[in-house]
C-alpha cells in the first residue's frame, strides 16, 4: 500500500475488472479521458492483464481510507527510466468522490512515490483545456501550466485545446517542506 492522507493507493486485482469497465463506459467519464469506442470486457480484461507485466507503466487502484472503497486509478506512464520522467493519469470513477478532495489526494500521493521512492524527476500530463476540475485539482498538487496543444482534441462535435502542465521534483519538495 503507498498511504497517502484520505487515500491509499494499492495493486489492481481481477475483481475490479468489472467496476473499471463501467468506469470505462460511462460517457460522464470518458469526456475527459482518451477513450473513443465502448470497451468490451474482454478488452478491460487485456488491458488489465498487460498492466501486471509492464515495467513502463504502473497504475494503482484508489482506496478511500475508512471505507475501502475502490473509486478510482492513478498511474504512471510510458516510464522513462533515464530521463527520470514520466506522464500521470488519474480518473476517480465513482462520481459521487467527484469534488470532495479525494482525487487531489490520491494524486499527491502518487507525486510523493514518484520522486521519493522511484527517484523521478519530472512528471507531467495533459489535460482537456475544458476539464477545468481536473486543472484546479493538479494546480492544487503544484503542476505548472506548460503549454497548450491547440484543437489537440476531437470530441463532442467540436476541436478542443489540449495543456501539459508538469511538475519538477524540485517543486515537488519545495512544497512538502
Ligand atoms: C479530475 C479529478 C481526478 C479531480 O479529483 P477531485 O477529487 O474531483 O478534485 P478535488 O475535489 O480535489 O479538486 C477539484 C477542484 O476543482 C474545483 N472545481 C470543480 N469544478 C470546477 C470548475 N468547473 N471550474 C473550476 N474549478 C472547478 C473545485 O472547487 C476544487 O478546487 P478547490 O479545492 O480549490 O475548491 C476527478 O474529478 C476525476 O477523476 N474526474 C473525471 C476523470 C478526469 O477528469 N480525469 C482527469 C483526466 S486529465
Amino acid at each position: 500500500m503507498i498511504e497517502g492522507k484520505r487515500t491509499m493507493l494499492r495493486a489492481l486485482e481481477r475483481t475490479d475488472i468489472a467496476r473499471m469497465h463501467q468506469w470505462m463506459n460511462d460517457t460522464e467519464i470518458t469526456t475527459y479521458l482518451l477513450v473513443t469506442y465502448p470497451i468490451s470486457l474482454d478488452q478491460e480484461t487485456s488491458w488489465y492483464e498487460r498492466q501486471q507485466s509492464d515495467d513502463r507503466n504502473k497504475v494503482f487502484g484508489i482506496v478511500e481510507r475508512g471505507t475501502n472503497r475502490h473509486i478510482g486509478n492513478v498511474g504512471l506512464h510510458d516510464i522513462d527510466w533515464v530521463a527520470r520522467k514520466a506522464e500521470a493519469g488519474i480518473v476517480i470513477g465513482e462520481k459521487d468522490c467527484w469534488g470532495t478532495g479525494l482525487g487531489t489526494d490520491a494524486m499527491q500521493t502518487l507525486l510523493s512515490f514518484a520522486f521519493g521512492t522511484l527517484n523521478l524527476n519530472r512528471v507531467y500530463l495533459t489535460v482537456f483545456a475544458y476539464n477545468e476540475r481536473a486543472i484546479r485539482s493538479y494546480e492544487k498538487c503544484g503542476f505548472s501550466r506548460e503549454g497548450v496543444l491547440r484543437r489537440h482534441h476531437y470530441g463532442n462535435g467540436a476541436y478542443h485545446d489540449a495543456m501539459v502542465m508538469g511538475i519538477l521534483r524540485e517543486e515537488h519538495d519545495t512544497q512538502m517542506r
